[in-house]
């Protein structure tokens, strides 16, 4: 079957398209990535995005109207990514923007609800495409008991387990998660959860000290110096203690998280550099603390690890440096997934791709191990064309 997969993350940056060949091949599967392309957001489209997001001030209408105008834009980049690689197109896999994500339940309206909640109008999809839509794909694992997230591990399993060694995929989009495959074991093994703040704090603080999207290559952030006392004040905030499953997004890690950090690098005296240095190091240091406290205590000692990073952060050069200087003398083997055959933007829309199809074949595609779920679930809704 060939298989578009569709993302677009809590950066908010764009949207990825991922066309994938899924073919049966023994027990398993056989996926080939046909090609990928990306696209950023319009400046004003993001705008809107970010402010439902970070939502202190949207309004219903607004929320309606995003929601058909990020179909549109789906449809776009659908459109552009089959005219650059024609192909017979039969499922698209569409994650959505996720508006609001709360994986674990709290007390609303006199019961205890969790919720999440992707938008892009699946219906606009089917239309314009002419092929069936998979959308909405983590409410069934939280139906199932559990948060929904992450997704991406089926996709990890099937394209890096290992018999000898020990494989950790990392994605740094605008959270950092990572996915533990021990070597020579079952899906059930697996464990995920999210790391802390991937790209979202530096990226917020180059909007505001240097007005741009992010920092790209990590040039600024190789100018400043990290802020020691900083540092470890930030990595005080609970959610770095909480132990697996756990998930994060800008509820967490947001606008009031960033302006915090960079409050306190300006009572230090520090430069706008050195607070994007911080921010770095706040999400190299965040990687290697959840590396070291809840993943090497699985491992065997000697086990090699192949530590895996995905996402547009796997472009930052001085957060890279950074992980390698952290990561190494632990015994790791730091790469990019594009050394392993899947291109660093192409990961997360493979996933869905292939999500959608387990979806097709109404096959369950969570992995409980990794969203805490009590049982497999089949994910998402279907909108025929
Ligand atoms: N060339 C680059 N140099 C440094 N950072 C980059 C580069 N390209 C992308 N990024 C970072 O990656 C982010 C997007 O990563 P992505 O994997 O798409 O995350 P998400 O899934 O949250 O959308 C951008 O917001 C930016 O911070
Ligand atoms: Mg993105």
């Amino acid at each position: 079957m060939t298989v578009a997969g569709v993302m677009s993350g809590t950066s908010a940056d764009g949207i990825d398209v991922a066309l994938v060949q899924i073919r049966p091949k023994g027990n398993g599967l056989k996926l080939e990535l046909i090609g990928h392309e990306a696209f950023p957001f319009t400046p004003v489209l993001r705008k809107v995005i970010l402010s439902a997001m970070d939502a202190k001030s949207t309004s219903t209408a607004d929320l309606a109207r995003l929601n058909w105008r990020l179909g549109q834009a789906y449809v776009e980049a659908l459109r552009a990514t089959v005219k650059r690689h024609p192909v017979n197109l039969q499922l698209i896999g569409c994650h959505g923007q996720t508006i609001y994500h709360q994986g674990a339940t709290a007390m609303y309206a006199g019961r205890t609800v969790a919720c999440t909640w992707q938008i892009g109008e699946p219906a606009l999809l089917a239309a314009e495409l002419g092929v069936p839509i998979v959308s909405n794909f983590r409410p069934a694992d939280m139906v199932a008991g559990g948060q929904g997230a992450p997704l991406v591990p089926l996709l990890d399993y099937v394209q890096f387990a290992d018999n000898k060694r020990a494989r950790v995929l990392q994605n740094i989009g605008g959270i950092g998660n990572l996915t533990l495959i021990p070597p020579a074991s079952g899906i059930n093994k697996l464990i995920a959860f999210d790391t802390g703040p991937g790209n979202m704090v530096i990226d917020a603080l180059m909007q505001q000290l240097f007005q741009k999207s992010y920092d790209r290559s990590g040039k600024i952030a190789s100018r400043g110096h990290v802020i020691e006392s900083v540092l470890s004040a930030t990595l005080k905030h609970p959610f770095f203690r909480a132990k697996p499953p756990k998930s994060a997004g800008r509820e967490e890690f947001g606008a009031a998280f960033a302006e915090r950090l960079l409050q306190l690098c300006q009572e230090f005296g520090g430069s706008n550099e050195d607070a994007i240095t911080t921010a770095t190091a706040l999400t190299a240091d965040s990687i290697t603390r959840a590396f070291k406290e809840f993943v090497q205590p699985r491992l065997k000692s000697n086990i090699p690890v192949d530590y895996i990073v995905s996402g547009g952060g796997a472009k930052n050069k001085t957060l890279m440096a950074m992980l390698q200087q952290r990561l190494e003398p632990l015994g790791c083997n730091l790469l990019e997934s594009s050394d392993a055959g899947i291109p660093v933007d192409a990961k997360e829309a493979m996933a869905f791709a292939l999500l959608a199809y387990y979806t097709w074949h109404r096959r369950p595609a969570n992995v409980p191990s990794a969203t805490g779920a009590k049982r497999p679930a089949i994910l998402g809704q279907i909108t025929h064309a």
